[in-house]
């Protein structure tokens, strides 16, 4: 019953091979892609939130989210190697698990992706508010520094770039690919010298107590810095632009979640090594959640008698590398990621108003959502909802919460992923599939089973965003989309909607560049 008005695979197939794009990916080009599209708050930021769940622990942490991630990867490359269109997960599911689930998993990818703009703009902020106060002794109001959760009013630099990043993907401004790949070598530049610093002053002692919280605050933490790991979906959904697929797509996929799993550890040995990680407690003893204002609380007073704790930091690894004596280099990284994560705001926000569109396009979202400006050719009312909420978001809540509820989405959509592959193997034996997914009746179940155990380990608020957040969608499809789907009222695909995507689709286009460079 619920697998109802299933948009047919050849259908969505034949309108992608109308655009069919010029294969020009190598497996190099395509990790080069992944590690740019990763590495952002998770390592930069939520380091601190990670090590205040799990202490040292929260190497096995980075551990167990790579994994779950990398075999969600291996399924996600089997259907964009199939499904090569806009809309990811969202056109899978239509596809093969009809237009109910397909809306659920694209109202859960708002989450992934509106949901983490807002979380990196606020990772972001808390560099800038530490580099204007270590470089040029400026501080910015504390009321204006930070949200609610923290005894602020509103958090105002990342109100700012939140605003500044939509209007230029209303006027349509694409990274340059040179630009985007001095940011890749930036970002890892900066990891590299942190590890080289960091690694060296190592105390095996700071690694004592390892698991503080137990084995269950490591997949607690796991579940959140998963938010580290997001954004290898850009190497599948460059697929269809890829060489040999077969070969290059699960290289460029495990091999860039490969090599942000080793940075990402030997990062976390580093500041725990160096300065130690364990969470701070209240005076009686108990855990304090990362983003409370009670934390914020006992934070301030450790301050006050000169004690800043790696786990009550918004710049963790440039407060690392200021206490192990290189508060100049410590500036520079802290630079360095001021620099880097707008790019990853703007790729979050880039990915939303395209999955938005697609919807729109399909009749399940109100048209006006789709209108494309007649002069900048962007679809400029998506990107301005879009962007206001985020700019909302990001305005009030904590980082932390923001990745939280950002990965319940992921998770659901990761799941969805790995179920539908699994359903397809079975339904549509015979199909071409230019990726296949190695030994999925294990990795597919591993995936499945990853995701959810991840999901139940989130926080219980980030938890319940979800099934709030699902039930908002579902009053919403059955009094609109339900009635206005183009597939229930037998409407095609208007000639030149896949051009029109083609306008706002600057990521994989940037890979491609990125490439050729
Ligand atoms: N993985 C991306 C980041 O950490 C979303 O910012």
């Amino acid at each position: 019953m619920i697998f109802w008005r299933i948009k047919p695979l050849d259908a969505i197939l034949a309108t992608a091979e109308k655009k069919s794009l010029h294969r020009s990916l190598g497996a190099w080009q395509l990790t080069l892609l992944g590690v740019g599209a990763i590495i952002g708050t998770g390592i930069f930021v939520l380091t601190a939130e990670a090590a205040q769940k799990a202490g040292p622990g929260m190497l096995v942490s980075f551990v167990i989210a790579g994994f779950v991630c990398a075999v969600a990867a291996l399924c996600y490359s089997e259907l964009s190697s199939m499904v090569p269109v806009s809309g990811s997960a969202y056109t899978y599911s239509y596809a093969v698990l009809g237009e109910l689930i397909a809306w659920v998993v694209g109202w859960a990818l708002v989450l992934e992706y509106a949901v983490a703009a807002s979380a990196v703009a606020v990772g972001w902020s808390g560099y800038f508010v530490g580099l204007l106060h270590n470089s040029l002794r400026l501080d910015i109001p504390p009321a204006l520094a930070s949200g609610p959760y923290a005894g602020g009013l509103i958090n105002l630099p990342a109100v700012v770039v939140c605003v500044i990043v939509s209007g230029l993907l209303v006027i349509g401004t694409k990274e340059s690919a040179t630009f985007t790949g001095i940011l890749v070598v930036v970002k890892i530049i900066a990891l590299t010298v942190f590890i080289a610093l960091a690694l060296p002053v190592l105390d095996v002692h700071n690694f004592q107590p390892f698991l503080p919280l137990g084995g269950a605050g490591a997949v607690a933490a796991a579940a959140s810095i998963f938010f580290a790991y997001v954004g290898f979906d850009a190497v599948s959904t460059a697929a269809e632009e890829t060489k040999n697929p077969q070969r290059n797509v699960p290289i460029g996929l495990i091999g860039s979640l490969g090599i942000c799993t080793l940075f990402y550890l030997l990062v976390a040995a580093g500041a725990i090594g160096a300065v130690g990680a364990q969470p701070v407690l209240d005076p009686a003893g108990n855990h304090l959640a990362p983003g409370s204002a009670a934390l914020a609380e006992q934070c301030r007073s450790l301050a006050a008698v000169g004690q800043e704790p790696l786990v009550c930091s918004h710049e963790a690894l440039a407060q690392v590398l200021r206490q192990i004596g290189w508060a100049k280099i410590g500036n520079l990284l802290g630079f360095a990621a001021f620099l880097a994560l707008p790019s990853v705001v703007l790729m979050m926000l880039f990915g939303q108003t395209r999955i938005f569109f697609v919807m729109a396009r399909d009749g399940l979202l109100p048209e006006a959502l789709s209108r494309v400006h007649p002069r900048f050719k962007t679809p400029h009312v998506v990107t301005l909802v879009t962007g206001s909420a985020v700019t909302l978001a990001a305005a009030f809540l904590p980082v932390g919460k923001l990745a939280d509820i950002s990965n319940s989405g992921t998770l659901f959509a990761f799941m969805t992923v790995a179920l539908t592959v699994m359903i397809l193997r079975v339904r549509d034996r015979s199909r071409a599939r230019p990726f296949r997914t190695p030994a999925i009746w294990l990795v597919g179940p591993l995936a499945v089973a990853g995701c959810a155990t991840l999901f139940l380990f989130l926080p219980t608020d980030a938890k319940l965003v979800f099934p709030i957040w699902g039930t908002i969608g579902l009053i919403f499809y059955f009094s609109y989309g339900y009635r206005n789907s183009h597939v229930a009222l037998g409407v095609t695909t208007p000639l030149g909607g896949e051009d029109l995507i083609a306008e706002i689709r600057p990521l994989t286009d940037c890979a491609g560049e990125i490439a050729r460079d």
